[in-house]
């Protein structure tokens, strides 16, 4: 039938106009002819739906919207590395392999800052794409992977095999994405990274292919079937027409290995992707099972991080704010500089004595990185630069209410201790209503500032008899019915939470979400712990000293226990279902591996198990609680029927992990 030959004919001069295009950035036909070639086959395949082909570029536009992301368990774990950050590590990584094999040769990858994926093709053609996750279990991401643009649909070959790679956002992509969020007063995305991360959480895949991600391959899972050397996997994947980054270079020596990683540095300035290392790995893929694993990572590869971008900038001013439990927080007002991407103005100096140790003064010149390449950091002054500046006095008296400030004994922060302090109370007022805590909605930062300095809210109580106002609030600019129709609902709901969310919202020093959760699921209610005593509450694990005074101190003051009392008559849960933490079953058990397994290695399944509280021990005896029994398994396998222990297959095994 013609329009089945034409179909095809299609299919296959777009797929290699992709590939030419986005995998080997070598053009073949115009953007013309590809889209006049592109529509032709979306016509042809509106009209014979049965014809299209499964490896058919339509569904590089999207078109598929989920509900959610269905849940994966990885055929092969999907371990992460350790890392390396300076020289010494890495002399360390070598000389520990050394020990192991002679002269290894180790081939180094630049580390591509994006998110890792495993594809799955059967017989040659692409089927499924799973995220990390927790490197067990990922999610399902198949439909969004289909839209990125270099990656082959269908392979040369007709192959059953699984690879992995990352996905990644290009600089201009992201450059793009932001413009556009911009005019469209939509958040930012701080990095390459977090856009590429949230991209593929697109539930709509339509989206996701208007965003231009990429990918780059680097791994063959199971790779022994057809090649003994990482550098060769790379050879291979790159002839399965898969986007296979082209600088990786051979290292015979600590020494070219080190030289080889300075030159990467240099060179990745002027990539237009982001990268943020260099991985590590042994060539020779046959003596990794020798070197083996930790519970997490290989011992056959290592992360090498790149130092962050420093630059230089004026210091033009230390201003303070005054924070929800009073602690001043010093911030460097610097002269806007770009630093990792981003254009930086201001970055917090912590404390006096942060900034004594490193005798930063205003207007000095100081050197700006950001750590873990999201929140800027002073590192210190350059001094070179420095003439006449005055040495930096801590502020005396809160810049807000001008009330004395405390500085505590063993303590490097300083405190408001006003509890009437306007400053700590409308931070106070933002936290309470944050997301993380009551989560409130339509009380964020803006309205709990316009509210308080109308005078409707000062302090937390406030919020709940706001309703009183209603037919007041709706005639403040920019609110009206739906709004605060909106707020309501969202106070109203916010009452039903439970206690734990409620005690990490008081703002207490030293609780965090965690520590109200630990503290409730001993206490049961919030009443409980009016009368708790220091040391009952140290009988929690992971609750010491320092966090039972702070609650403990909260709630022997008066005017605390007031507002909690005042919020119950308001209708608030002050109770918390416990939640019985489960323990793994393998947990304390005792389990011996024989036999070959199918989907883990050995070390991985040891790695699995020993995750989840397991003693992996290697001769089966009465102690021994489980078999797992591979294929060809033998004595191990007699020695547990001999003694009637439990016998797991590798399918019952990972079912129960
Ligand atoms: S190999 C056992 N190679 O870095 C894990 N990883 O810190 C083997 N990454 O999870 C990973 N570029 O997301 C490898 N050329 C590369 C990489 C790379 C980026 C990411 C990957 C991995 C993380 C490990």
């Amino acid at each position: 039938m013609e329009h089945t030959k034409r179909i095809e004919e299609l299919t296959n001069i777009i797929n290699e106009a992709n590939y030419n295009y986005h995998t080997l950035d070598n053009p073949t036909i115009s953007d013309y002819e590809y889209d006049k070639l592109l529509n032709e086959l979306i016509k042809l395949e509106e009209q014979y739906p049965n014809n299209k082909l499964p490896n058919s570029p339509t569904q590089k536009i999207g078109g598929v919207i989920l509900d959610n992301f269905k849940k994966v368990i990885h055929s092969v774990p999907m371990m992460s590395l350790s890392n390396a950050f300076n020289e010494t590590d890495l002399v360390i990584f070598y000389n520990r392999i050394s020990k192991i094999i002679e002269n290894p040769i180790l081939v180094s990858e630049l580390k591509i800052d994006g998110l890792a994926v495993s594809l799955k093709y059967v017989d040659g053609l692409f089927v499924s794409a799973a995220t990390r996750g927790n490197g067990i279990e990922g999610e399902d991401i198949t439909s969004n992977v289909k839209t990125i643009k270099s990656l082959p649909l269908k392979l040369p070959q007709p192959l059953t095999i699984e690879v992995r790679g990352e996905i990644f956002m290009p600089q201009n992509s992201f450059h793009k994405l932001n413009e556009e969020r911009m005019a469209n007063e939509e958040p930012l995305f701080a990095n390459p990274r977090n856009a590429a991360a949230g991209t593929i959480r697109q539930l709509d895949s339509s989206v996701v292919a208007s965003r231009n991600l990429d990918i780059f391959v680097y791994t063959l899972v199971d790779p022994l079937n057809h090649v003994n050397k990482q550098s060769e996997v790379l050879g291979f994947l790159s002839k399965l027409q898969f986007k296979v980054n082209k600088e990786y270079h051979l290292n015979s020596s600590i020494d070219d290995l080190l030289n080889n990683i300075k030159h990467y540095d240099l060179i990745r300035k002027n990539l237009p992707y982001d990268t943020d290392g260099v991985v590590v790995k042994v060539d020779d893929i046959n003596l990794h099972e020798l070197i083996g694993y930790t519970a997490k990572s290989p011992r056959w590869a290592i992360a090498y991080k790149f130092a962050p971008e420093e630059v230089i900038t004026k210091l033009n001013d230390i201003t303070f704010q005054v924070g929800r439990t009073g602690v001043i927080t010093p911030v460097a007002e610097l002269e806007p500089v770009l630093v990792s991407g981003s254009v930086v103005a201001r970055a917090t100096l912590h404390n006096e004595d942060f900034i004594n140790d490193r005798d930063i003064r205003i207007n000095d010149y100081v050197y700006l990185r950001k750590a873990g390449e999201i929140i800027p950091e002073v590192i210190k002054v350059d001094l070179s630069k420095r003439n006449n500046q005055t040495e930096f006095l801590m502020i005396t008296n809160c810049p807000v209410c001008n009330s004395v400030l405390v500085r505590k004994e063993n303590e490097a922060d300083h405190y408001c201790l006003n509890e009437a302090c306007p400053a700590r109370n409308i931070n106070a007022l933002i936290h309470f209503a944050s997301r993380v805590a009551m989560d409130i909605d339509g009380l964020g930062q803006r309205v709990v500032e316009t509210l308080n300095s109308l005078g409707y809210l000062n302090k937390i109580s406030d919020i709940y008899k706001l309703e009183q106002y209603y037919d007041e609030l709706i005639t403040i600019e920019g609110f009206g019915n739906k709004s605060i129709d909106k707020l309501i609902k969202g106070i109203n709901k916010s009452k039903e939470n439970k206690a734990d969310k409620l005690l990490f919202a008081l703002g207490i020093k030293n609780v965090g979400a965690k520590v109200a959760t630990l503290l409730l699921n001993h206490f049961g209610n919030l009443e409980n712990l009016f009368t708790a005593t220091i040391e009952e509450m140290e009988q929690i694990d992971e609750i010491g000293n320092v966090i039972a005074s702070s609650v403990y101190e909260y709630f022997n003051n008066e005017s605390n226990l007031e507002i909690i009392k005042e919020l119950k008559e308001l209708g608030l849960n002050l109770e918390y279902e416990k939640v019985l933490v489960i323990e793994h079953i393998f947990n304390k058990k005792v389990i011996v591996l024989t036999g070959t397994l199918t989907n883990y290695s050995r070390n991985e399944m040891k790695a699995l198990l020993e995750e989840r509280g397991a003693k992996v021990t290697g001769s089966v005896s009465k102690k021994t609680d489980y078999v797992l029994a591979g294929e060809d398994a033998g004595s191990k396998l007699d020695k547990a029927n001999e003694l009637n222990i439990k016998v797991l297959s590798e399918t019952e095994i990972m079912e129960m992990l």
